[in-house]
Formats: structure tokens, sequence, C-alpha cells
């Protein structure tokens, strides 16, 4: 057994030294494409699942309640967003959610919780979309398993050409040392703190996990991966998102309570925050209920930086 997980031990850290080999060199080919130095290439391999769960909330017209999707599958979502309808700057968002189990999903269908920083571009396009998520995530078409998984995401142009998850491929520079990487099975965590903020010397967006107060960097995202995401940020989400196909009916959200069921049953998210040009985490004031479907699925009160989300699902 002991031999058992030190060999795996090591098979592990020589796919993490592979991996960050591989992703150094794309971070460079990403630079040089950003740079006008090599044409971009299209991203190989298949969109994740979760990519689909994203493109309507990426939507410049997701604030319109509507169940945007394609024919064959449905998103829905409880989140709060801040900026958006305000021009407001920020260098980051902070929040500590628990994480829940979401048991016997089946791949087409998906249940996440989600901290985004975006900045839209200021056009109507998805093509000026960028997007940065992280937080936890079940969806078995993406992982082949119904465990929950830490994830992250960016694309910088509304996951049309661009977008990865987690390091299926370049963008995601690991921090050295790092325990979690984008991708690893957090369903032994009983709560997850994230922090996303812009180091102001750099300008690569940096994010840090943890449990409660004590967060440390997993990596960061390369701006030069990004076109608007290379200055601030206007808009930040949090909340649940779900996606599901026409085979299923909407899977839970959260724990799968609704906020009206109160702490401890339902899904909570604590100590929002956004992160100013000074690296401070300030309390959001104007933050705005976006939820798209509230026989599934609702948002409780936001309560000066915390909040419930979440629903039991089951609707088609
Ligand atoms: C739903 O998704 C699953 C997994 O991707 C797929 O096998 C199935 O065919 C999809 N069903 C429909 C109706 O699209
Ligand atoms: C990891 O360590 C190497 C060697 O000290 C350093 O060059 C590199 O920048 C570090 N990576 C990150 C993401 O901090």
């Amino acid at each position: 057994m002991a031999l058992l997980k030190r060999l795996s031990y090591f098979v592990a850290a020589f796919f993490v030294l592979l991996v960050q080999k591989k992703i150094n060199a794309r971070e460079l080919h990403g630079q040089a494409v950003k740079k006008g130095l090599l044409e971009p290439a299209t991203l190989f391999g298949k969109k994740s699942e979760f990519e689909k769960a994203v493109s309507a909330l990426m939507n410049p017209e997701f604030h319109v309640d509507e169940a945007l999707g394609g024919q064959d599958y449905t998103n829905n979502w409880a989140v709060y967003v801040a900026g958006a309808t305000e021009p407001v700057k920020f260098a980051g968002a902070t929040a500590k959610q628990v994480v829940y189990g979401v048991p016997n999903l089946k791949a087409g269908q998906i249940s996440a919780a989600i901290v985004s920083v975006a900045n839209r571009g200021g056009g109507g396009s998805l093509d000026t979309q960028n997007f940065i998520m992280a937080g936890w995530l079940v969806s078995p078409g993406d992982y082949g398993d119904t465990r929950t998984h830490f994830f992250t995401y960016w694309t910088a142009d509304g996951s049309r050409n661009t977008g990865c998850l987690d390091m299926r491929c370049w963008g995601f520079i690991l921090a050295n040392n790092s325990q979690l990487i984008p991708g690893s099975v957090i369903d032994n965590y009983y709560d997850i703190s994230i922090k996303i903020f812009k180091d102001q010397n750099t300008g690569d967006w940096w994010l840090h996990y943890g449990q409660g107060d004590n967060l440390t960097p997993m990596g960061y995202f390369s701006k030069w991966i990004f076109t608007s995401l290379q200055q601030e940020a206007t808009e930040l989400q949090f909340g649940g998102l779900v996606s599901f196909n026409s085979s299923y009916t909407s899977p839970p959200m959260g724990s799968g309570h609704f906020p009206s069921k109160g702490e401890p049953a339902a899904a909570s998210f604590k100590s929002v925050r956004f992160v100013d040009a000074n690296g401070l985490e300030t309390p959001i004031k104007d933050i705005r209920y976006n939820v798209n479907n509230v026989k599934c699925y609702d948002l409780g009160k936001f309560v000066f930086d915390h909040f419930l989300y979440g629903g039991p699902g089951g609707c088609k």
C-alpha cells in the first residue's frame, strides 16, 4: 500500500513536470501570438462540456432572463454580479465557499460553483469577452467521474476559438509546490477559499486557494492570453451554474437545497470581496441578482459579504 502510494506520487510528480514544461512552451507561443509573431493556432482537442455550460453566462445578453444554450442543452445559473452596468474597475475577486458533492450526475449534466473575473471589452460581441473562472465542478463528461474537482477556466473570446478548462491546453502557469492543481479532486475538502487577482507589476492574473484565511498560490493566467483583461476587470460573478442536455432533467445546484432552507442546509458564499488596485479586499456595495430559472434555483439575500444559493434541480 505504502509502495503504491509512493509510486503514484512519483507518477503524479512526473506528470506535473511534464505538463509544466508543455505549458511554458505554450505560454511562449501565446505571447508570440499576442505580439503578432505567430498566427493564432486553433486550440487542439474538443470543447469541454464545461464550455457549453458557461457559454450562455458569457453572452453579452445574458442578463436578459433567458435560458440560453444550444438546441440540445440548457444552462441555468444563480449568480450575483458586480460591475457590468457601472463603469468600475476591479483588480480581482475573492470568496469562501463550502464544497459539495453532487452524486449520480451523468455525462451531459454539470454542476458548478464559480468565482468569475471578467472584462467584456466594451464590445457587444462575443469576440471581446475575456473571462477567468475558478471554483468547484462536477462534470462526468469532462472528468470521467462524479467527484468534485477544483477547476480553472479562461477564454479571451467568449469561448469561441480560445478557452481552456484546467490544464488541458496552454494559458495557466503552475506555481512551484502547489498541492492542488487545476482539475484536482477536492471532495475531501469541507470548504475552499479562492482569490483571483492581477499582479500590478507583471499584469498576470494570479490564482490563490486555501481553506479559511490561509491561501497559497496555485499559479497564474499569463496576461498574454488576454485582450481586455490585460487591463483591470469590469465584472465579477459569484454563484452556481448548471447545464444539462435534453436526455436529462436539471441537476442539483450547490447543496441541492434552496436558500430558503437557511444555513447550514443551503450552500453559501462567504467573505465575498473585490480586490482593488492596491491589493486590498473590499466588500462589494453594488451587486445584482441574476437567476434565470427561479422555479429550480435561487439566491438568498446578499448580506454584507455573504449569501446562500442553490436548488434541487429536477426541472426540464
Ligand atoms: C447528452 O449528453 C451525453 C453525454 O455527452 C450524450 O451521450 C447524449 O447523447 C446527449 N443527449 C442528447 C439528447 O443530446
Ligand atoms: C518556479 O521556480 C523557478 C525556479 O526558481 C522560477 O524560475 C519560476 O518562475 C517559478 N514559477 C512560478 C510560477 O513562480
